[in-house]
C-alpha cells in the first residue's frame, strides 16, 4: 500500500449534460466532476496531490516544493495540501511577478506559500537552489514534480478511472476526453484502460506537440507499471493524443476556447477554465462537430478543474 493522506472529496459526481448534447446534434455526453475534488476549490491536483503528500510525510519531509506558472493551478492545490498536512510549502513561479494578485496567485498567498519569481529558462536551476539552500537552512524538503506527474500522481488516476468504472458500471462511455498536459493524468487512465480494458482515453493537448506528449505520457506509465509490479507492455502508439487545438500557446486564449466556455456555462451551468478545460472543451466541441464520434456513441468529458483561473484579470477582460 502506498502512503496516502486523504482529503479528496471521492468518488467524484458523474453527470449527464442533455442540453448540450441537444445543442451540438452529437453523442451523448456525460461529465466527471473532478473540479469538486474538494481542496481549495478542486482540481485533477488534488487526487495526485494524496499520494504525493503521503510520499513526503513518509519520508518526514517538514516542506514542499513546487514549480508552475503563475497561474498554476498545481501550485495553488500544492499549497493547499501543505497547509492542510502542517507543512510548509514553496512554490517558484514563472513570472512576471503580476502586479497585483488574482486568482490562482491571490489564493497561494492566502494559503501561506512562500513565493519565489523565475524565468522560463532558469526555472529548473531556482527550484533546485531553492531545494538546495532548504536542506542548509535546517529543514527537510520535498520535491512535487512539475504538474504532480510522476508515478505517484498518475496512480491517482489510474485509481480514477476504476473509480469511474465502478460508478458507471454497465453504462459505460465509449470515449473519456479531456485535458493533457504534464501527462499525469493521462497516464494513469491509459495504464488503467489497457489493464480494465474500458473506455478508450483521447487526450486533448494544452501546450505541448503530439509526440512529445504521448512521449512523456508513456514514460509516466511505464514508471507506474514498474511502481505497480505490472506485466503491462506500454505502446506508445496506443495513446490518443490530440495536438490540434495548441493554438498560440499555454495560457492564450483563443475563440475556440472562448466559445466552449460559454457554452458550458450556458447550456449546463458548468465553469471550464481558460487554459485547461476550455481548451479541452473546444477539442470536444470541433470533434464532435467534424464527426469524429460515431452516431450511438457516448464520450465522458473528464473536467479536471482549474475554475479559479476565470478570475484571472487578463481572463476576465478576455472572456
Ligand atoms: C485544470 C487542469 N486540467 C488539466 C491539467 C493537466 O493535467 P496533467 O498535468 O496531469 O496533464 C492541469 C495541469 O496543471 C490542470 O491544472
Amino acid at each position: 500500500m502506498l502512503p496516502r493522506v486523504e482529503f479528496a472529496h471521492l468518488p467524484t459526481a458523474i453527470d449527464h449534460l442533455p442540453r448540450l448534447s441537444r445543442s451540438l446534434g452529437g453523442p451523448e455526453l456525460l461529465i466527471k466532476r473532478d473540479d469538486q475534488t474538494g481542496l481549495a476549490l478542486g482540481g485533477n491536483k488534488t487526487r495526485k496531490l494524496e499520494y504525493l503528500l503521503g510520499d513526503a510525510i513518509s519520508q518526514n519531509a517538514d516542506m514542499v516544493l513546487s514549480t508552475g506558472a503563475a497561474q498554476s493551478n498545481h501550485c495553488r492545490q500544492t499549497a493547499a495540501a501543505a497547509a492542510r498536512c502542517g507543512l510548509d510549502c514553496t512554490l517558484v513561479l514563472v513570472g512576471p511577478e503580476p502586479e497585483a494578485p488574482s486568482a490562482n496567485y491571490f489564493l497561494d498567498l492566502l494559503l501561506g506559500a512562500k513565493i519565489i519569481w523565475t524565468e522560463k529558462r532558469s526555472r529548473d536551476l531556482a527550484l533546485e537552489r531553492t531545494f538546495l539552500e532548504a536542506g542548509k537552512s535546517g529543514a527537510s524538503p520535498y520535491l512535487i514534480p512539475y504538474g504532480g506527474s510522476n508515478a505517484l500522481g498518475a496512480y491517482a488516476y489510474y485509481q480514477a478511472y476504476q473509480e469511474m468504472l465502478e460508478q458507471l458500471n454497465n453504462e459505460l462511455p465509449d470515449w473519456i476526453v479531456f485535458a493533457s498536459s504534464s501527462g499525469g493524468t493521462q497516464a494513469g487512465l491509459f495504464l488503467a484502460s489497457q489493464v480494465f480494458k474500458g473506455p478508450q482515453v483521447l487526450g486533448i493537448s494544452v501546450d505541448e506537440p503530439e509526440k512529445r506528449l504521448r512521449d512523456t505520457v508513456a514514460r509516466i506509465a511505464g514508471d507506474l507499471v514498474g511502481l505497480l509490479g505490472l506485466e503491462q507492455v506500454i505502446n506508445p502508439e496506443q495513446i490518443h493524443v490530440d495536438s490540434s487545438y495548441t493554438g498560440e500557446g499555454y495560457g492564450i486564449m483563443n475563440e475556440r476556447d472562448r466559445e466552449a466556455i460559454r457554452m458550458f456555462a450556458e447550456a449546463e451551468g458548468i465553469l471550464l477554465d481558460p487554459v485547461y478545460t476550455g481548451r479541452a472543451a473546444g477539442g470536444l466541441v470541433d470533434l464532435i462537430r467534424r464527426g469524429f464520434f460515431e452516431k450511438g456513441e457516448k464520450v465522458l468529458f473528464w473536467h479536471t478543474g482549474g475554475t479559479p483561473g476565470l478570475f484571472a484579470d487578463r481572463y476576465i477582460r478576455d472572456i
